[in-house]
């Protein structure tokens, strides 16, 4: 969603520095942008639709040390620069960017019509700065008048506002996130934490309802309510800066399939002592219910059958977004287990304020360290995949997997063989991503890229993994995929194959491989193209990506190939891999 970044200090390259921030924050997703600089009592803005990444000088001052900056993932409001942020103030006193949704922004632009304060913009957020620029005419001082208008807005927000004559900046939040970024002689507030990793990883977390006010030397976190002062741990973030470049690739997409060499043997490595406690959680608890949105809600269907299969234990898989329903089921012997790649994700947090709202416990298995989820869980699991900043998740899901797995085999006390496994899997997987085999499945990419639909189809495991492989190839090559369980297909989707159609089936070497090859032999009777991703070659397919057997880790392996067929399908057809259209990485709403 919109990415948010300030930096307030001794530098005289705050817009320089903000443009920079604001193009790491690329990869959230965005339509247009925007920056904010003060200086000599003035407020200068510049702003545009399309892309930050080509901006290389800004026609702002270059020695001012206090700037603010938003990419915009367009929400209220259509994609036009009026509406791009910063937002200005009638007075031109204030600037604001924002991230959320003001819900009861309609009827406070009425309120401030009544005063002849006339909004240019469609954006909730164009209201802010002016409520802040009325708030100051019977305030004490700026921070007094940000306290009071917080307190009328309804919705998730997070917000920074610059004022023409103040040194300083103030951030609100409430709902969306917020990171301080302790450098030397310089703060740096942003939406995500690679924005400023360049600078710093010491960081402090605003937290839901605070807000804080920065003149470049100090930060002063405050209660919005109470105005009493909170105090923040200082927290030092493990990610490297070369972990958020691309480096020698030429997409993130890439570099992250590729980081999946070694990124599953790290989310492997978690403390036994804790898997074991968590096992016991999950086989004491009276329903479990596993959670999460996207990409991570097909890892956590994936699990469905890891603990069916491994842990012979029922749990209940939910999209976080239709969870809220599910508080009839809930009670305080309940179990949530949520998965989040960025640990922000809205509907996850408000699957987990429903389970907390029945006293159950919360369990994360999440990418970002310190991230809002991570938080707020009673325990916590890390991926440890390092930054993804793509928009289609791929090492951060994986690894979410390898944790499940490892979970369910905890569930029988095999943690052991369940390490072994998933190490020896990690490996293969290792082996596998060679150049050749990349080269291979680019090959196919190239010959399937021209078609308009693709199907695939997997039983047990698999299925799920068919799920995220159409999710996979539709949101970076915008081909329509769609996945199915192979049994399905005579119900229904059958009917969409043609000549030559490309279908991709996942198999291994379990007991629904017989059921998965009659279901691929009944599409390939139609004209489909068959695509094999298995262990062994079969007569039913056309084309075989070979995988290792990796046994019940099978699933996590064959999703590999479907990444980087996704990714080369993109590349063909002339998309941006990194950046889909109309998407984003972290969904700050619901
Ligand atoms: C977005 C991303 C997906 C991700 C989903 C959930 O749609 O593009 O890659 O799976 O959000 O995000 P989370 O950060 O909670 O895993």
């Amino acid at each position: 969603m919109c990415g948010i970044f300030g930096v307030i200090g001794t530098s005289k390259r705050a817009a320089t520095i903000t443009l920079d921030g604001l193009k790491n924050l690329e990869y959230r997703g965005y339509d247009s942008w925007g920056i904010a600089v003060q200086h000599g009592g003035e407020l200068c803005i510049e702003k545009s639709i399309g892309k930050i990444g080509q901006v290389e000088g800004l026609n702002l001052d270059p020695s001012a040390t206090i700037a603010i900056g938003h990419t915009r993932w367009a929400t209220n409001g259509g994609v036009t620069e009026i509406n791009a942020h910063p937002h200005i103030g009638h007075g031109k006193h204030i600037v604001v960017v924002h991230n959320g949704i003001i819900e009861n922004a309609c009827e406070l632009r009425k309120e401030l019509e009544q005063q002849g304060i006339m909004c240019i913009s469609d954006t909730d957020t164009e209201i802010i700065p002016h409520l802040i620029e009325r708030e100051l005419e019977s305030a004490k001082d700026f921070g007094s008048a940000v306290r009071s208008i917080c307190t009328k807005l309804q919705g998730r927000y997070a917000f920074l506002a610059l004022h023409s004559e103040d040194q300083t900046i103030i951030a609100a939040r409430n709902g969306s996130p917020l990171i301080v970024g302790v450098g030397e002689d310089q703060y740096f507030i942003a939406s995500d934490i690679p924005a400023f990793l360049e600078h710093t990883k010491t960081v402090q977390y605003l937290d839901d309802g605070e807000m804080l006010i920065t003149d470049g030397q100090s930060v002063l976190f405050t209660d919005i309510q109470t105005g009493e002062e909170r105090s923040k741990r200082e927290i030092e973030i493990t990610w490297d800066i070369e972990e958020a470049e691309k480096g020698e690739f030429d997409h993130f997409m890439m570099k992250e399939i590729m980081d999946q060499k070694d990124s599953i043997a790290r989310a492997v490595n978690q403390d036994e002592d804790q898997i074991a406690r968590i096992a016991d959680a999950i086989a004491s608890a009276e329903g479990t219910f596993l959670v999460a949105c996207g990409t991570g809600h097909k890892a956590c269907a994936a699990a469905e059958y890891f603990f069916s299969v491994i842990g012979k234990h029922h749990i209940n898989v939910a999209s976080a977004g239709e969870f809220k329903l599910y508080h009839h089921f809930l009670k305080e012997t309940s179990l949530l287990i949520v998965l989040s790649q960025s640990g922000e994700t809205a509907d996850v947090l408000e699957a987990m304020e429903v389970a907390a709202s029945k006293g159950a416990k919360v369990l994360s298995i999440v990418n970002v360290q310190g991230s809002t989820i991570d938080r707020l869980s009673d325990d916590t699991l890390l991926i440890n995949a390092g930054p993804e900043k793509a928009v289609a998740s791929t090492k951060a899901m994986t690894g979410q997997m390898a944790i499940l797995l490892l979970i369910a085999y905890a569930l029988r006390n095999r943690l052991a063989e369940g390490k072994k496994l998933l190490l020896e899997t990690a490996s293969m997987i290792n082996d596998m991503l060679n150049p050749r085999y990349v080269q291979f499945v680019e090959g196919i990419a190239q010959e399937i890229a021209e078609h308009d639909d693709l199907f695939i189809i997997g039983k047990g495991w698999h299925f799920p993994m068919a799920l995220e492989s159409a999710i996979k190839i539709q949101e970076v090559s915008y081909i329509h995929a769609e996945g199915f369980a192979g049994g399905e297909l005579k119900h229904g989707p059958l009917a969409l194959i043609e000549e030559g159609t490309p279908c991709i089936v996942l198999g291994g070497n379990d007991e629904v491989q017989g059921d998965i090859i009659n279901n691929a032999l009944e599409i390939k009777a139609r004209g489909g193209l068959m695509i094999g991703i298995a262990p062994e070659n079969n007569p039913a397919y056309d084309h075989w990506i070979r995988v290792p057997d990796a046994g019940s880790a099978q699933a996590i392996v064959n999703i590999i190939p479907v990444q980087i067929l996704a990714y080369f399908l993109a590349v063909t057809r002339g998309k941006d891999p990194d950046q889909p259209r109309k998407l984003a990485k972290s969904v700050t709403v619901k």
